[in-house]
C-alpha cells in the first residue's frame, strides 16, 4: 500500500503575465547573442534562453543526481545557456549568485533555496529587474507569491507522513524509541519531513521520539550525530533519517558500536538514491521514501513557457514512490540515480 505515493499533480494555475514576458523578452536579447548555441531549438523561440541556477551544494547523493539532471537538460542543444553555481549550503552564497545573475541580465533565474526564510529582498531585486524566478526542489516562505513564477518539487510533508505511517503500521505494534536525524536546520525538507512524521505517528502511543538533532543532510554529520545518540541512549529501536546519506552515516556508527543496522536498530530514510537502495536491499535499511531528484526536464519546460509568456503552474508536485527491502531488490538493476 505504500508503493505509489502520488502521481505528479499540477496545482494552482497562474499567468506568467504579459508584463513579465515583455521584460523577459528584452533581457533574452542581452543574455546571449550566440545563435550557434541555438541549434537544438528552444521550444519554438529564436533565442537561446540564458538561465542562472544557484544550487544548494553537493551535500548528498540526491544533490549530485539533481545537479546532473539540471546540467544534462539545460544544454545548448536544448536551447539554453546555463550559468551554474554551487552555494556550499550557505544562503549568503546563493544571494550573491542571484545578484550576479541579475547583474548579468539573464532571462531566467532558478534556485533551490538552502533554507526557507530570508529571500524576499533578493527576490524583489529580481522582480524589479524583470527577471522571472523559478524555485526547484525547496520552497521559500515568502508571503508574496508574485516573487516567483513556479515551484517544482516533491511534497516533503507527504514524504514524512509516508515514513511515519509505515513505521506506525509495521514497527510500532509495540513501544519503540525513535531517534531522528534532521536535515539542514531551516530547510524546507527538514521542517516538513519532521512535521509529516510527527503527524502520522501522533495517534500511535507506541511511538516515542527520544532525541532529534540535525545531521545537515551529510553522511559524515549523520554518523557523528548517531555516535552521540548511541552514547546517550541504550534503548534506541529506530533511526528516522531525513535523507539516505545521514542514514548511511548512522549505519557506520551502529556497526562501529557492534550492533546490526536493520535488525538491532531499524532505519527509515528519505531519497532512494542508489547507495540508500543498496543498503535497503542488503537489509541494513528497512524502508525508504523516494524524493525524485530528476527536476531538469520540468525546469526546462517551465523556463521556456515563462520566457514565452505562457501560463505556468504555480506549484508542480513531483511524483515519488516508496520502497520496502523486497521492492529495492527488484528496482535496483534499473535505478537511474
Ligand atoms: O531538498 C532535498 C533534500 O536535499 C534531499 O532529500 C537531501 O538528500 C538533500 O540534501
Amino acid at each position: 500500500m505504500f508503493s505509489t505515493k502520488k502521481a505528479r499533480t499540477r496545482l494552482t494555475g497562474v499567468l506568467a503575465g504579459a508584463a513579465v514576458f515583455a521584460l523577459a523578452a528584452c533581457s533574452s536579447g542581452g543574455g546571449s547573442d550566440d545563435d550557434t548555441a541555438d541549434a537544438g531549438g528552444n521550444g519554438g523561440g529564436d533565442d537561446v534562453i540564458s538561465i542562472g541556477f544557484s544550487q544548494v551544494g553537493a551535500e548528498s547523493g540526491w544533490r549530485a543526481a539533481n545537479t546532473k539532471s539540471i546540467q544534462d537538460t539545460l544544454t545548448a542543444e536544448n536551447g539554453f545557456d546555463l550559468s551554474f553555481s554551487d552555494a556550499q549550503q550557505k544562503q549568503e552564497n546563493q544571494i550573491q549568485a542571484i545578484r550576479s545573475y541579475i547583474a548579468q541580465g539573464v532571462d531566467v533565474i532558478a534556485f533551490s533555496p538552502v533554507v526557507e526564510s530570508g529571500w524576499d529582498a533578493v527576490l524583489e531585486e529580481a522582480k524589479d529587474a524583470g527577471i522571472p524566478v523559478i524555485l526547484t526542489d525547496r520552497a521559500v516562505d515568502s508571503e508574496d507569491e508574485s516573487l516567483y513564477e513556479s515551484f517544482i518539487g516533491s511534497d516533503f510533508v507527504l514524504e514524512g507522513e509516508t515514513a511515519g505511517e509505515w513505521v506506525s503500521e509495521n514497527l510500532a505494534t509495540e513501544p519503540i524509541n525513535v531517534v531522528e536525524l534532521q536535515g539542514t536546520t531551516g530547510a524546507a525538507p527538514a521542517i516538513d519531513r519532521k512535521a509529516g512524521f510527527e503527524e502520522a505517528t501522533s495517534d500511535n502511543p507506541n511511538v516515542t521520539i527520544i532525541d532529534s538533532q540535525t545531521g545537515n543532510f551529510t553522511r559524515s554529520e549523520g554518523k557523528t550525530v548517531m555516535e552521540g545518540f548511541l552514547q546517550a541512549h541504550d534503548d534506541i529501536d529506530l533511526v528516522y533519517a531525513h535523507n539516505d546519506d545521514m542514514g548511511l552515516g548512522a549505519i557506520e556508527a551502529i556497526e562501529a558500536a557492534g550492533l546490526v543496522p536493520g535488525e538491532d536498530i531499524k532505519i527509515v530514510t528519505v531519497d532512494a538514491v542508489k547507495d540508500g537502495m543498496q543498503a535497503l536491499a542488503d537489509g541494513k535499511i528497512n524502508f525508504i521514501v523516494e524524493c525524485n531528484p530528476l527536476l531538469g526536464p520540468d525546469l526546462a519546460e517551465i523556463a521556456k513557457k515563462v520566457v514565452a509568456g505562457e501560463e505556468v503552474e504555480k506549484r508542480i508536485v513531483v511524483e515519488d514512490q516508496s520502497f520496502t527491502q523486497e521492492q529495492a531488490v527488484e528496482a535496483l538493476p534499473t535505478r537511474e540515480y
